[in-house]
């Protein structure tokens, strides 16, 4: 906790009612000694997590604005802010979610920190760029996870992307080629670069992944890294097989137009 940080005056009693009022909580947050979720299905969930790829967080964030999209009960948010970060905005689609992360920064005494009801598709709203944003454990949510990506990109992205997404698959990445040919040379067969288990994939989950209906992909790893390059991102750095540390770059093809799109809306939609 910073200096300044100063706990909100709850009993152990009233804080317990409060996380309980709140529950399900998907983030275990230790609030000065009482855990927010102590029994979930992953374990010391995101704290776990966090500990195999924290070398890639920057652990100096002193003065710069972090956007956490998707930030949930802001357990990285939390972890940004313990880092210095001026102001963290964190965003998500789900009010219940951004409760609990408005309580966890109260009680942990944290200012500096506000939470929105606002979609990743909606970015351009926050009309701001910001030094990180993180993009954890949101992508393969998405019907449209690469709109999303380059959303980001043209909108919020300012310097860094720390992002991940469950992955399935392959972990070993090919290189693609820069151009495609429609034959292997010299024939009519098809290229096999396609079916190389380390070629770019994304797996499309019509159904319910873990019964859940909101995950729609899973990329593997080479794809996971072929989108963030395509969207303007270079691969800084990885760890725990799926997070990515990420700088913004020249969006591949740019100066053929935006990569994003705005579909417009019927007159009776
Ligand atoms: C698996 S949780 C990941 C939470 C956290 N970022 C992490 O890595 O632990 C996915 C979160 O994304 C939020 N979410 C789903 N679709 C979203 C959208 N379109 N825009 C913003 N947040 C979204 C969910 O409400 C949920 O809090």
């Amino acid at each position: 906790m910073p200096a300044d940080a100063q706990p909100i005056d709850l009993s152990g009693r009233e804080l317990s009612t409060r996380i309980a009022e709140l529950a399900p909580w998907f983030h275990n947050i230790d609030l000065n000694g009482t855990p927010t979720a102590p029994d979930h299905f992953l374990g010391n969930y995101p704290a776990d997590k966090f500990a195999r790829f924290s070398q890639i967080f920057p652990a100096d964030l002193t003065g710069k604005s972090v956007l956490d999209i998707g930030c949930n009960a802001g357990f990285y948010s939390v972890e940004a802010l313990r880092r210095g970060a001026s102001r963290v905005v964190g965003i998500d689609s789900d009010d219940r979610y951004l409760e609990q992360g408005r309580l966890a920064t109260q009680a942990l005494g944290f200012t500096g920190v506000e939470f929105r009801n606002l979609s990743v598709y909606d970015v351009a709203q926050l009309g701001e760029r910001f030094d990180l944003v993180i993009f954890m454990g949101v992508l393969y949510h998405l019907r449209h996870p690469l709109l999303a990506l380059d959303l980001i990109r043209e909108h919020v992205a300012g310097d860094a992307m720390l992002f991940q997404t469950m992955q399935q698959g392959a972990r070993e990445v090919d290189d693609v080629p820069e151009d495609h040919p429609f034959f292997e040379p010299g024939t009519y067969q098809p290229p096999a670069y396609f079916d190389s288990p380390g070629y770019p994939k994304m797996h499309f989950i019509e159904r319910k992944f873990s019964g859940d209906w909101t995950n729609w992909w899973a990329p593997n790893t080479a794809a996971s890294m072929a989108m963030l390059r395509a969207a303007g991102f270079s691969v800084e750095d990885r760890a725990d097989g799926d997070v990515y540390f990420c700088r913004v770059a020249p969006v591949p093809f740019g100066d053929y137009g935006p990569a994003a799109v705005y579909p417009s809306k019927g007159v009776n939609s």
